[in-house]
């Protein structure tokens, strides 16, 4: 069983509501130029700001234990969203409070109650599994012996075998290493999770073994889950209810089977029920594939995101 540590205990909920994101808005500013260096030096050449609004004036409220699921197409916003409820971003305006904790004015507070796992987890890769969470284990104060066992049985119920647990890390596939990523951040107990594509890139063994986890974690554990996903049949599964995103905002907010039995009512299809894929083509207006958002001069400042997520993982 997980442990539930000394701090995780002294900043206990003090609402049922996990989340509570009220008119929250975060956009990014990019300075686009055109015309060559030789126009900028004879202050020929223009520049223009270009600003995306990555979360529009978003709200939403996720109840304690509930497994909430964002599901938008590429650059909608949801890992936007997942940061600044991990206090990584600032929102511009509105407010996130973490069990009633505000996350500009109390972030210590609120950075000992979550833990957020995404696709570019930094580990120290020529070190293995253990060793690596060992040190996070350090980080949090989780007593070592106790942090060696829990290791050991959350990476075996993950799938992964004792005997790769030593194994550098760089050998590992990105689906492994993804696991070990979740592992971290099940060692300290948070109580609202922050599953940022838990799933990508996992082959399908891996993808539900991970799935079968996230259930377990919750049902076990009473932790709340908050998981971004491309993939419906995921959502459809795992969440308690869905909010899909789009440029920013979110369109439609309801359980899976609420979303589905809306659209069959006014589809008059009787009994019969469409997938979730159907009701989000609608509301969306195109497929999740179809990113619409993305935007080359957005990668720069993406990878001091990323940069930033390395360092703040590592420090
Ligand atoms: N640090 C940043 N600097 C500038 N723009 C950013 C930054 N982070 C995100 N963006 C932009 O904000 C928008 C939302 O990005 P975000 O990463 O939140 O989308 P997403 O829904 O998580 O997409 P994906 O499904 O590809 O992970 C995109 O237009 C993206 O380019
Ligand atoms: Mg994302």
């Amino acid at each position: 069983m997980v442990t539930v540590t000394a701090t995780a205990v002294a900043n206990a909920p003090t609402t049922d509501d996990a989340l509570v994101v009220d008119g929250a808005r975060k956009s990014f500013r990019s300075i686009k130029r055109s015309g060559s260096w030789w126009d900028h030096a004879r202050g020929k050449g223009t520049r223009t700001v270009d600003e995306t609004r990555a979360v529009d004036d978003v709200s939403l409220r996720v109840r304690k234990g509930e497994i909430y699921g964002l599901l938008g197409s590429n650059g909608s916003g949801k890992s936007t969203l997942i940061r600044l409820v991990s206090t990584l971003l600032l929102p511009d305006a509105g407010a996130v409070r973490v069990f009633g904790r505000d996350v500009v004015t109390e972030e210590a507070a609120v950075k000992r109650m979550i833990n957020r796992v995404s696709v570019e987890a930094a580990f120290f890769k020529k070190l293995s599994p253990m060793e690596n969470l060992i040190y996070a284990a350090r980080l949090y104060d989780v007593d070592p012996a106790h942090a060696r066992r829990e290791i050991v049985r959350i990476l075996n119920r993950l799938g992964i075998k004792t005997a790769r647990i030593g194994q550098p890390l760089e050998k590992m596939s990105r689906g492994m290493q993804q696991k070990v990523a979740i592992a971290r951040a099940l060692l300290t107990s948070p109580i609202l999770l922050l599953l940022d594509e838990p799933t990508t890139g996992l082959d399908p063994r891996s993808k539900k073994d991970v799935q079968e986890f996230i259930l377990r974690v919750r049902d076990e554990h009473g932790a709340t889950i908050v998981l971004t996903s491309h993939d419906m049949e995921e959502s459809d599964r795992l969440c308690d209810r869905i909010a899909f995103i789009d440029g920013g905002r979110l369109v439609r907010e309801d359980t899976p089977l609420g979303l589905k039995r809306d659209y069959a009512r006014r589809h008059g299809m009787g009994d019969a029920l469409p997938s979730l894929e159907d009701v989000f083509l609608e509301v969306v207006g195109r497929s999740l594939g179809d990113a619409d958002y993305e935007d080359d001069d957005d990668k720069d400042d993406k990878d001091k995101t990323a940069k930033h997520e390395r360092e703040e993982a590592t420090a």
